[in-house]
């Protein structure tokens, strides 16, 4: 993907951010529309995600690799439900901060509750980073059994062109704990850019942590798709 001031037509970066033109988010956007026709990939199905799907979640909630890089504490059972029901409870998208967590469900692997429901093997977020600039953040997590599968580049790429053609943001970022290796390399498969690493921005787990932010406008995920941008 090119990065530099002049991309590939020729023109300039501000000349191609002048063509995007100004903010356009399509908001307000009630995820609600996604529990009745949630997106399907090869494998999987992504829908909001319940209070209901609490046990399936604190199955990798609870697990220590993948809290690792995760702004979570450990919770037990009931902080882990609570947890659930609190992320479950995102919808509608209006204002910076507000958000949805989506689901992704396995056909065919037997919920760890309820076997005549799929399993919950992960959930993806899309939250609002900033409403006036048209600018939103992705955030993804999997259990352990199901990584290095390609699931979660599956699911977080339906993710991100469901972002990009339903709420038509101009820009779509992540925010990584800059270790995180295996995040860093789904954001590359997305085709977002590292485009900066804030040193020592907190300090988790007795040690100071970088964040690395990660990018992709509207128009490089156009291109990258071989759609007209918009
Ligand atoms: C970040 C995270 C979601 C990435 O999961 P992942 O399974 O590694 O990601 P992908 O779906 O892109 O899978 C890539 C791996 O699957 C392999 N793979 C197997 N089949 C594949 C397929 N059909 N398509 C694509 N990749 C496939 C790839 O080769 C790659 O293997 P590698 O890691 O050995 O290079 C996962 O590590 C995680 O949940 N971590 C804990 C929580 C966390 O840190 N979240 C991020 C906070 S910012």
């Amino acid at each position: 993907m090119p990065d530099s001031a002049t991309q590939n037509s020729g023109a300039t970066r501000a000349e191609l951010a002048a063509a995007d033109g100004p903010p356009a988010l399509r908001f307000p956007y009630d995820a609600t529309a996604l529990t009745e026709h949630p997106l399907r990939t090869e494998r999987l199905v992504l829908r909001p995600l319940e209070a209901s799907d609490a046990a399936d979640v604190y199955e990798y909630q609870r697990i220590p690799e993948v809290l690792r890089y995760l702004p979570w504490p450990e919770r037990d059972r009931t902080e882990g439900y609570a947890h659930t029901a609190k992320r479950a409870a995102g919808r509608l998208l209006v204002v910076d901060d507000d958000f949805v967590v989506l689901a992704a469900e396995l056909p065919g692997t037997r919920s760890v509750d309820d076997p005549r429901r799929d399993r919950v093997i992960g959930d993806f977020m899309i939250r609002v980073s900033s409403a006036k600039h048209a600018q939103l953040e992705l955030g993804w997590v999997l259990h352990p059994d199901f990584q290095g599968l390609g699931y979660a580049a599956e699911a977080a790429g339906a993710v991100l062109d469901f972002v990009f053609e339903t709420l038509n943001p101009h820009r779509v970022q992540a925010f990584l704990d800059a270790r995180n290796a295996a995040s860093a390399a789904l954001c590359e498969r997305l085709g977002m850019r590292r485009e900066a690493t804030i040193l020592e921005e907190e300090y988790n787990d007795g040690e100071w942590q970088d964040t690395a932010i990660y990018g992709v406008l509207r128009r490089e995920w156009a291109a990258r798709r071989g759609t007209a941008g918009s």
